[in-house]
């Protein structure tokens, strides 16, 4: 059997499309324009090119885009002022501090100083306290767009049983959380699990976010499941040029699965489709605007 390709890269293209349709009618109807704005300190490459990325989709969305770039030798101090000052702007309605951050700065500081209701990351303590008791919450982007990219294979997720790879607050604890609430039975491995394959074999959904190429191999996957692969890594192929690998073995799963996301034009489109969907939430929620039907 050959799986199904969960096509991330046309799924994202109609989120965003939608985001944009419902930012214009915010801005016919409210005079309401969204602004975004996204903060790198340093210039890690990867990180530079997702911010490049995501202000060039915010800005196509019809969404205002702010751009902060600060040196690699930024203060903790320096970039908790300028917090302040986005969190104060009535122009921002989501903030975005890209990860990692420099050693000199405490994350969990930072992340605690975003106003919870621009968190577009949903990292905020709040925001991550909120999602797991259930209260409506800004979630992070990348969980919720392996919920939307499973749900386009299974129109329920009530009863499966799942299997999340990876415990991290950006991806593994935030998706455990959403798949509670959408009633699958919830699995979570991690790098002391004792045999992953196993857990794996019992699983309807394997989500995979642990950041080691080619982990989870094709002999894991139970035939007929659904694999989301969330694993972006880069590696030397043996003709010395480097690749974009995920966390799953993709040629032998896609053998066994039912349908699996490729890497790339999987899960990482949907990331920033979806902070473009928590911009445009976020800004009805600060103007008093029900929630957005997208
Ligand atoms: N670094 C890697 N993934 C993310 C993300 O989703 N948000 C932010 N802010 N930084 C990241």
């Amino acid at each position: 059997m050959s799986a199904r390709v969960i096509d991330g890269q046309a799924i994202a293209a109609e989120l965003r499309a939608a985001v944009g349709a419902e930012v214009q009618r915010l801005s016919r109807a409210h005079a309401l324009t969204p602004g975004l704005a996204v903060v790198l300190v340093g210039e890690d490459p990867a990180s530079s090119v997702y911010v490049r990325s995501k202000a060039k989709q915010t800005v196509e969305a019809g969404m205002r885009s702010f751009d902060y770039r600060l040196p690699e030798s930024t203060g903790e101090a320096e970039l908790l002022a300028l917090i302040a000052r986005l969190n104060a702007d009535p122009a921002v309605h989501g903030i975005l501090v890209q990860l990692p951050l420099p050693k000199q700065i405490d994350a969990q500081k930072v992340l605690g100083a975003l106003d919870p209701a621009k968190d577009v990351d949903g990292f905020h303590p709040m925001n991550a306290g909120r999602l797991a008791t259930g209260l409506p919450a800004l979630v992070p982007c990348t969980p919720v767009g392996c919920i939307r990219l499973a749900k386009t294979v299974h129109a329920s997720l009530a009863g499966l049983d799942a299997l999340v790879i990876g415990r991290s607050n950006i991806v593994g604890k935030p998706l455990i959380q959403l798949l509670l609430a959408e009633n699958a039975t919830v699995t979570v491995a991690h790098s002391r699990t004792r045999d992953l394959g196993a857990a794996c074999r019992r699983a309807d959904l394997v989500f995979a976010a642990v950041g080691r190429p080619e982990m989870v191999r094709g002999d894991w996957i139970k035939p007929g499941a659904t694999v989301i692969d969330v694993g972006i890594n880069r590696v030397t192929g043996e003709n010395g040029k480097n690749r974009l690998v995920g966390d799953v073995a993709y040629a032998e799963a896609a053998e066994v699965a039912g349908a699996i996301t490729p890497v790339p034009r999987g899960v990482g489109p949907m990331t920033i489709a979806c902070l473009l969907l928590n911009t445009l939430r976020a800004a009805c929620a600060i103007a008093g605007l029900p929630e957005p039907t997208v």
